[in-house]
């Protein structure tokens, strides 16, 4: 007979364990300026591979969350890509029993590179961030860095890959790259990709966050609506982050996430680790609870301090900004926790 499916634990606003992003490198080849700017975050900064969970651990880690009934794992960074091996450790999380959903984010500059070997090591869906087709928006919006024939050509080989619908991050900044929206729009309409804009968050303590600079996804909506037609779609479920619409045209489909405008901590069910081992319940956090003590002693320790952790829960930080004056002096960076 099979197994009844896991109870995940809740917390104590009633929200369910549902997935698990995982960062397994807090190093980038980028610098954006809403994540981890060149001027606060030099490079060569961060975790030896010492201080990165290797492997097994991280293996034994989903392993933990997978008991917890949590389907669905997202890998980021920092810049996934960097991680060395990355593919062997893709191999490895898709056998792990429970995983349903293993999807990975990346800033697309390696992914040329990178999408076949993923692709058959059971990677089910990417998400590529895209800010601009502009080349100097593009380059300034990745401080420099970046170029963005390299994440067209990303995008391309991952289709070819067997990727066959990829979900397209842009995040829209007031006066940097509000300009590109209607270009990328036209450009991928008709893909098969989903663009997605996301709202300027103040994540992060770096990157000299204005409320002023961000664009709210009622206004971009509109932008869009009155040059192409859109109607919303139902959420296929509770806690999904982006607002769903297609083109009337048939064009395909597109979203929004409005983090700050219409921010969803009543739905959030998603764990954080960061590529230490460090465990947070919230985007927001201040700190995270080491795991990787815990790690050591084994799965099954493991899933006693998750249930402990979640049990406890009670964040809703993106709820109270703007109704609290004191906002949390310390959090977590971005490019630590990955999205
Ligand atoms: C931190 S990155 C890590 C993965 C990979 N380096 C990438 O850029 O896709 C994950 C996502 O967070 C988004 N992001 C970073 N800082 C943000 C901010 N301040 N507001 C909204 N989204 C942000 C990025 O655009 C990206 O889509
Ligand atoms: S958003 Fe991604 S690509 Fe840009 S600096 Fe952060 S981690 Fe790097």
């Amino acid at each position: 007979m099979a197994r009844p499916a896991p109870m995940p634990p809740t917390d104590r606003l009633g929200r369910p364990l549902h997935d698990l992003r995982l960062s397994v490198i807090d190093a980038c080849n980028f610098r954006c300026g809403y994540c981890m700017p060149a001027d606060r975050v030099p490079d060569g900064h961060g975790l030896d591979a010492a201080g990165r969970m290797d492997f097994d651990e991280i293996e034994v880690l989903v392993r933990a969350f997978a008991r917890l009934g949590v389907r669905k794992l997202r890998l980021t960074g920092g810049e996934p890509l960097l991680r060395r091996d990355l593919a062997s450790l893709v191999a490895r999380l898709a056998r792990v029993p429970g995983i349903e959903e293993l999807a990975l984010t990346t800033n697309g500059s390696l992914l040329a590179r990178h999408a076949r070997a993923l692709r058959d090591a059971g990677l089910h869906r990417l998400t590529v961030s895209l800010d601009a087709l502009d080349p100097a928006c593009f380059a300034a919006m990745s401080g420099g860095r970046g170029r963005v024939d390299d994440v067209l050509a990303g995008i391309a080989a991952a289709q070819a890959a067997g990727f066959a619908s990829l979900k397209l991050n842009c995040v829209v900044q007031r006066g940097a790259n509000d300009d590109q929206v209607l270009p990328l729009v036209e450009r991928f309409r008709h893909s098969g990709h989903v663009l997605r804009f996301i709202e300027y968050m103040d994540v992060g303590t770096c990157n000299g966050w204005r409320m002023d600079r961000v664009v709210p996804s009622a206004e971009l909506h509109a932008r869009i609506h009155a040059r192409w037609p859109l109607r919303a779609l139902e959420r296929r479920y509770r806690g999904e982050v982006a607002a769903r619409h297609v083109f009337e045209d048939g064009a395909g489909e597109i979203g929004f996430v409005s983090s700050v405008s219409a921010p969803f901590c009543g739905d959030c069910h998603r764990a954080r680790v960061a590529a230490d081992g460090s465990f947070y319940t919230c985007l927001f956090a201040g700190s995270g609870q080491p795991l990787r003590p815990l790690i050591a002693q084994g799965e099954g320790r493991v899933v006693e301090e998750l249930i402990a952790s979640w049990t406890r829960r009670a964040d809703r930080y993106s709820e109270l900004r703007g109704v609290v004056r004191q906002v949390p002096r310390r959090r977590v960076e971005m490019f630590l926790v990955g999205g």
